[in-house]
């Protein structure tokens, strides 16, 4: 688990390059699937204030924006170098403003209406009652959350190849906690949250585009040996690269990228 949160605490220009690429690519994919989501989830559109949790690069906070027309945003995250980068991709736009701070430390001057944090309580596992008792203090009574996490992957993958084995242990086991998804709505219960819905997604090269869905696990293989070269080495990655260019281990390969989004409201003051 320390590794997991180690993780972004990486700010040399090699890491944050290869990071910052990925979640360009990745909130690109995102853009379908989380519109899907707040449409089928009946997700509030008047939102007005709203805070995104480990927001990155920007990227995926100015997508989200995009389907909330007249909102205005908060980005925070502990990661300085690409909490600058997210100043330079909005810069001039009066209605977003970011902050380099830890979840743990933030104070806002008043509370959202919103919050939205995507795979980032992943880095989080170990400390879910204090991001709990954090999120409480962020939210308006009646105020809005929607989270998106990913899964474990190791299961969906067929034939067990080698090389994807591997990718997804390294995932797994260093990367990403695998379990996070499902013990979200426990905890939103627990503090009193309402209207708990939890909403899975699948992502393979058999219900999106071929294309994008190769270049994304290019990206997710790219940026696992950046953040655990020890358990997922160089070699690893290019064993990977050279078999997903091959027509023929793409046609029989079986491999989803699963996640879930769960939105609540939180409940009204008593
Ligand atoms: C996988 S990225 C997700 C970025 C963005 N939400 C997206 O969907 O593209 C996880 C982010 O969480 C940030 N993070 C990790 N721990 C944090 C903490 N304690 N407080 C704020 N941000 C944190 C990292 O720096 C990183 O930018």
């Amino acid at each position: 688990m320390d590794k997991k949160k180690a993780v972004y605490q990486r700010e040399d220009a090699g890491f944050v390059r290869v990071v910052d690429e990925f979640m360009t690519y990745q909130s690109q994919v995102a853009n379908t699937y989380d519109r899907r989501a707040i449409e089928a989830l009946g997700f509030p559109r008047n939102i007005k204030r709203v805070l995104d949790i480990g927001c990155g690069n920007g990227h995926h906070l100015k997508n989200l924006k995009a389907l909330f027309p007249d909102s205005s945003w908060v980005g925070i995250d502990i990661n300085s170098q690409l909490i600058k980068k997210a100043g330079q991709l909005h810069e001039g736009s009066k209605d977003v403003t970011f902050k380099n701070i830890s979840v743990f430390d933030y104070k806002p001057d008043a509370p959202f209406d919103a919050v939205f944090s995507t795979i980032t309580l992943q880095y989080l596992a170990d400390r879910m009652d204090d991001f709990f008792k954090q999120l409480d203090l962020f939210l308006k009574p009646g105020g809005a959350v929607f989270f998106f996490e990913s899964e474990k992957s190791y299961n969906a993958i067929y034939p067990k190849n080698p090389s994807l084995v591997r990718l997804c242990a390294a995932i797994d086991q260093v990367v990403m906690d695998p379990c996070i998804t499902i013990r979200i709505p426990h905890y939103l219960e627990k503090y009193g949250f309402k209207d708990i819905q939890y909403y899975p997604l699948i992502f393979n090269q058999y219900n999106a585009d071929p294309d994008l869905y190769f270049k994304y696990l290019e990206y997710a293989a790219r940026v696992t040996q950046i953040m655990a070269p020890a358990e997922y080495t160089a070699e690893d990655l290019n064993a990977l690269l050279h078999i997903i260019r091959d027509k023929e281990f793409k046609k029989g390969m079986i491999y989803n990228f699963s996640g879930a989004y769960v939105v609540a409201k939180k409940g009204a003051a008593s």
